[in-house]
């Protein structure tokens, strides 16, 4: 009874971290208390996006955030319900969020060894019209026992322990990576459990799909410049590119991943450092798509090499698969 087993046997997610973590005799389960708690808002999130109209959650917060954009409510929300669910965990010391300035030092009594960076919620500029949205993290671990500082989450992404994202969109789906490949989980509302529905995920070593703002073209440098150029006008008779642009990192990343492809976001003449930032946006992001046997570049270097030095810094970002990616390291290369 194929059928019969499958139903019964559910891997949830903690059930698949628990397993993973088992390995390490050392383990305390401290990494699935944190986990548990990154769950309960990725589920909070997915529901009060769902019923965002309804619960009038759309709309400005009133508020500026240190990137000067206008806070969205849900920003906000997501925000708050990530702080207190990573602080009441008592597993992490340092949080880093896009919506807040400064981090979060947490009080030494709930003091762990953990520290998570997070961009709440991805994409808020198509909340209003029902387009998906993400929540992202990456997670470092701490390296001594006083006082947590800043220095503690300026680290390369190359020192990340895991890494994740999860995607409001049609189905809520959280994809993860502890750094011994990446899995998807996709939440059952009827459970309120993320079950494994896409193991092991790997990205095709080439894609035909590019993804970019081409509304910054005229500001792009030659590198990208001819690289766009090369996906629509191809020399070597092979077929253009599409172009696939959501304007949300999570999901412009999910796609590339499940179906191979490029997403860049460029520096530009107006961004010398791009748009996205370091630490939850590039890290987290580059992190899966090296684990899914893809690559992760700035322009300049490997993105998990690169060491911020503030929290909410920029680079410029090309990931994707494998041999797309090659490609933008040989145009950069040439301007040398
Ligand atoms: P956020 O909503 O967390 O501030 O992130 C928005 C980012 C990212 O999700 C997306 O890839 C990028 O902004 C889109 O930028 P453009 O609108 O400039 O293309
Ligand atoms: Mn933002
Ligand atoms: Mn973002
Ligand atoms: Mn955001």
């Amino acid at each position: 009874h194929e059928a019969d087993a499958y139903r019964t046997d559910l891997m949830t997610i903690t059930r698949f971290v628990l397993n993973e973590q088992s390995k390490y005799p050392e383990s305390r389960g401290d990494f699935t208390i944190l986990l548990s708690n990154i769950v309960l808002g990725c589920k909070f999130v997915c529901s009060a996006v769902n019923k965002a109209g309804l619960a009038k959650l759309i709309g400005l917060a009133g508020e500026t955030n240190i990137q000067g954009e206008e806070q969205k409510k849900l920003d906000v929300l997501s925000n708050d319900v990530f702080v207190k669910a990573l602080v009441s965990s008592g597993r992490t010391s340092v949080l880093v969020s896009e919506e807040d300035e400064e981090a979060t030092f947490v009080e030494s009594s709930k003091r762990g060894k953990y520290c998570v960076v997070f961009d709440p919620l991805d994409g808020s500029s198509n909340i209003d019209c029902g387009v998906s949205i993400g929540t992202i993290f990456g997670i470092y671990t701490m390296t001594h026992n006083d006082d947590p500082t800043t220095e503690d989450v300026l680290k390369p992404g190359n020192e990340m322990v895991a890494a994740g994202y999860c995607m409001y969109g049609s189905s809520c789906m959280l994809v993860l990576s502890t750094g011994t490949g990446v899995n998807g989980f996709t939440l059952d509302p009827s459970l309120g459990e993320f079950i494994l529905t896409h193991p092991d995920i790997k990205i095709p070593k080439k894609g035909n799909i590019y993804s970019v703002n081409e509304g910054n073209a005229q500001n792009w440098d030659g590198p990208t410049t001819k690289y766009v150029e090369k996906c629509k006008f191809p020399k070597d008779g092979s077929p253009a590119k599409s172009l696939r642009y959501v304007g949300s990192m999570v999901a412009d990343v999910h796609r590339t991943l499940l179906y191979g492809g490029i997403f860049l976001y460029p520096a530009d003449k107006k961004s010398p450092n791009g748009k996205l930032r370091v630490l939850y946006e590039v890290f987290p992001m580059s992190f899966l798509m090296e684990q899914a046997g893809g690559q992760a570049f700035t322009g300049k270097k490997r993105a998990l090499d690169l060491v911020p030095e503030k929290i909410h810094e920029r680079s410029p970002i090309f990931l994707g698969s494998y041999d797309d990616v090659e490609e933008i390291k040989a145009l950069y290369a040439a301007e040398g």
